[in-house]
């Protein structure tokens, strides 16, 4: 009798705990197909299962989910949809368990609203995307400690960030433009006004202000420059005929509002700059930091002159001498240049520098180095590691 009992207690204990778990795979089964009930217990197993999978044969390309769109707006980001390489990217949240890495454009996360604060799987990387330099950061009170051990990978203009999101690289510019002494002729042509300076952040930093000084100092010295932006009664016009204004000025004035800080140059050095077939008076970054990533000879650095009347006076010396501003565009003169060549002919000229090569995306990290990863501290990561004489 009493192993008729046991042997029967065993039966339902064995029958309860079936239907328990029965009721949780099924429970997680639906789960997943709802849209705000997603539970990361379910998505831990879901994952496993898609991914220990042996009889799908098709190896799926990466899937890079972007958590939503930088500041929220549809147009600051890539369409849905948009491949980086072989990568898939989606702003789809229900596709969460099938994400490699989600990103996370730092307008889209704060400290409040943390998500998977304390479970998450282990093996999705999630990713820290910013554009903006410490100021812009420090002015919006973004407070980087609240992520301390969240995020797996860092995304910044930073080029020891983990993966590098930089405003432009040579290769592509020497791709873009037109090259040959004929587009030279055809740029020079255009050039009509000796400088252009665009800029919509008057004293916001201390970099901003001090940008100001050096900018005014530069115009009693005799540099007219066309003023837009924010900081002059000009509005900033269209995009599309930003470009074609740009282009008849010989000087874009890229001057950025942060000073000394790591690898911090911006669309005004590339897209308004060299994009645009005019020669950046740059001001603001490192110049080994420049050196490193640009054209040889593409820019003038503001910082080479004591004072920023010597800047003048020098600027106006090459408004009148086109052999001297046409050195500015000797970079582009073989039409067959390619960016290895450059790469090479730079680091002839300047062997201690650390030149930069073609920068591996999202992607490429995801599919060869996908390192595993936790930053302990973004404020370490992103900004600690600026030198002293950063200004911001
Ligand atoms: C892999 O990525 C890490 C940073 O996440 C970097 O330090 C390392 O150099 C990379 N390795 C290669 C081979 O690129
Ligand atoms: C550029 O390459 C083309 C095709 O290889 C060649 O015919 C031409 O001479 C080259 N131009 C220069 C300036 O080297
Ligand atoms: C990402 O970071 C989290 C939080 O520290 C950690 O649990 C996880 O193992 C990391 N994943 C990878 C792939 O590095």
């Amino acid at each position: 009798m009493k192993v008729v009992k046991i042997f029967l207690i065993y039966l339902s204990v064995a029958f309860t705990a079936s239907v328990l778990i029965v009721l949780y795979e099924l429970q997680c089964f639906t789960v997943g197909t709802k849209q705000h009930r997603t539970s990361v217990e379910c998505l831990h197993r879901n994952w496993h299962k898609t991914s220990t999978d042996k009889s799908s044969k098709t190896i799926r390309n990466p899937l890079i989910l972007y958590w939503d769109y930088p500041w929220h707006v549809r147009r600051a980001g890539d369409p849905e949809g948009t491949k980086i390489g072989v990568c898939e990217t989606t702003y789809n949240r229900n596709m969460l368990e099938k994400a490699d890495a989600v990103v996370f454009h730092y307008t889209v996360v704060n400290g409040r609203d943390i998500p998977w604060r304390h479970y998450r799987h282990p093996k999705q990387i999630f990713v820290w995307w910013s554009g903006e330099a410490p100021p812009v950061l420090q002015n919006e009170n973004y407070q980087l400690d609240v992520f301390d051990g969240f995020f797996n990978w860092t995304w910044t203009y930073r080029r020891d960030a983990d993966v590098l999101r930089n405003y432009g690289y040579r290769g592509d510019l020497l791709k873009s433009v037109e090259k040959g002494k004929d587009a030279i002729d055809k740029i020079i042509a255009k050039k009509k006004r000796l400088a252009i300076w665009v800029v919509s952040q008057c004293d916001y930093t201390e970099g901003a202000k001090k940008r100001i000084r050096f900018a005014k100092r530069l115009a009693r010295a005799g540099v007219k420059f066309t003023a837009f932006g924010k900081c002059f009664v000009q509005a900033l016009p269209r995009s599309n005929e930003m470009r074609a204004i740009v282009q008849q000025h010989k000087f874009y004035l890229a001057f950025e509002n942060a000073i000394h800080c790591t690898d911090y140059i911006t669309e005004k050095f590339w897209n308004n700059g060299l994009f645009s077939d005019t020669v950046p008076v740059v001001w603001g970054p490192k110049k080994e930091d420049l050196l490193e990533v640009a054209p040889l000879d593409s820019f003038i650095f503001a910082e080479d002159f004591e004072t920023p009347e010597k800047l003048a006076e020098y600027l106006l010396f090459v408004d009148k001498n086109d052999e001297e501003y046409r050195k500015y565009f000797r970079w582009r003169e073989d039409p067959n240049i390619t960016d290895a060549m450059m790469i090479e002919m730079t680091r002839e000229r300047y062997p201690d520098l650390n030149i930069q090569t073609p920068p591996k995306t999202i992607c490429d990290k995801l599919l060869y180095n996908r390192t595993s990863k936790t930053i302990r501290s973004l404020l370490n990561e992103f900004w600690d590691r600026n030198p002293p004489d950063c200004i911001v």
